[in-house]
């Protein structure tokens, strides 16, 4: 079967990620060109990956590499342009979220996506490839849990990684904990209970932190969302988890309840020792998901081979997006705030 030849933009936390699963997990699949603004990236790609076709310019690759399809995992501003650029150089494309870092750029991306309907979009929402939302949200399509009417995530960063972020100065650029923290807790609410949001109340507090408040900001921020249907959903995201990385989802309906890692575990061991009956957090994301980052680009690679459409589309990103916003909206305005459609 032919392979599908990839060209990989942003090789920096995720991109990384991105291109070694690219490069050496998926057979379908074929790394052929890279590019970054970052020297020591494009190394990176020839040293590491054995990439020989490298560009600093986005326009550039799309133009003149030897590929089928791209996979964007640049800062969140370049996302719209780059799409488009790829959309009309001819390729697929696998873009990172979020789709956009506006409304009016969601929609912007949208309209021109829909002038291309024979080219595949795919927005990196893995979250619902980890083998246990999918099998959650099959559980829930075959009627175990009923009708679902109550979504509650919890998505909360290592503490361990607190003071370097606060640092880095990223919490002023970071667009505010719900546009930077719970569009994946939101993409699966929508997604479990098959509904749109209607309207949202957020509060937010930093008592380990105070930076996060003097940066208009808050180290935890809890939502509350009213979805057309009459469901609910409820969102508890925060920076300082001192055991680790999590991440717990429990969807509850009619007839019963579905609970995803209530013990956000690192595997199924468990250590008896001085300290008691111990069982280790998953440390990050990228240990949490590694497994949902494979299976989405899979997923796009199938969409590209058979020409079929992908489950996640853009405008399942600009749904995000809007919940996100009208979430930092009612936190910032403390005012139950409509979601924009
Ligand atoms: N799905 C997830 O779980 C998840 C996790 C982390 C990040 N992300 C998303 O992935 C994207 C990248 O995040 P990151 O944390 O890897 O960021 P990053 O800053 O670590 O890496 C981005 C890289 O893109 C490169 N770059 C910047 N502008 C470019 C351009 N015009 N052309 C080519 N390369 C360019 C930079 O060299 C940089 O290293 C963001 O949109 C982020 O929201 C998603």
């Amino acid at each position: 079967m032919k392979r599908v030849k990839i060209g990989i933009a942003g090789l920096g936390r995720l991109g990384r990620t991105h291109a070694q699963n690219l490069a050496f997990k998926i057979p379908q699949a074929e790394l052929t060109a890279a590019c970054s603004i970052v020297d020591a990236e494009l190394d990176y790609a020839k040293n590491e990956l054995g990439i020989t076709e490298l560009y600093k310019d986005f326009s550039e690759m799309v133009n003149k590499a030897d590929i089928d399809a791209v996979v964007i995992v640049t800062p969140s501003t370049e996302h719209p342009w780059q799409i488009e650029a790829a959309l009309k150089a001819g390729k697929q494309v696998f873009c990172e979220k979020p789709l956009a870092v506006t409304i009016e750029e969601c929609k912007a991306t949208e309209k021109i996506v829909e002038q291309y309907p024979d080219q595949i979009v795919m927005l990196g929402f893995m979250r619902r490839f980890d083998p246990s939302y999918a099998y959650a949200k099959e559980k829930i399509k075959a009627g175990a849990i009923g009708q679902p009417y109550l979504v509650k995530a919890t998505g909360i960063d290592p503490e361990a990684d607190c003071q370097s972020l606060i640092d880095s100065g990223f919490i002023p650029k970071s667009g505010g904990i719900f546009i930077d923290m719970a569009v994946h807790d939101i993409d699966l609410m929508r997604w479990f209970l098959e509904a749109d949001a209607k309207e949202v109340y957020a509060l937010g507090c930093s008592f380990k932190h105070p930076e996060f408040k003097r940066d208009g900001d808050c180290e935890t921020g809890c939502a509350m969302f009213e979805f057309e249907n009459g469901a609910m959903g409820q969102i508890h995201v925060g920076r300082t988890a001192p055991h680790g990385y999590h991440i717990e989802t429990e969807i509850v309906g009619t007839e019963g309840s579905i609970r995803i890692s209530p013990v956000p575990a690192k595997n199924l061991a468990i250590l008896y020792d001085t300290n008691g009956v111990v069982q280790e957090c998953v440390r990050n994301f990228p240990e949490r998901f590694s497994e949902s980052y494979v299976l989405e680009l899979e997923e796009f690679i199938n969409c590209v081979i058979h020409k079929t459409k992908p489950s996640v589309t853009v405008y399942d990103g600009t749904k995000a997006t809007q919940m996100a916003f009208a979430a930092k909206a009612a936190f910032e305005n403390h005012v139950v705030t409509p979601v924009e459609h």
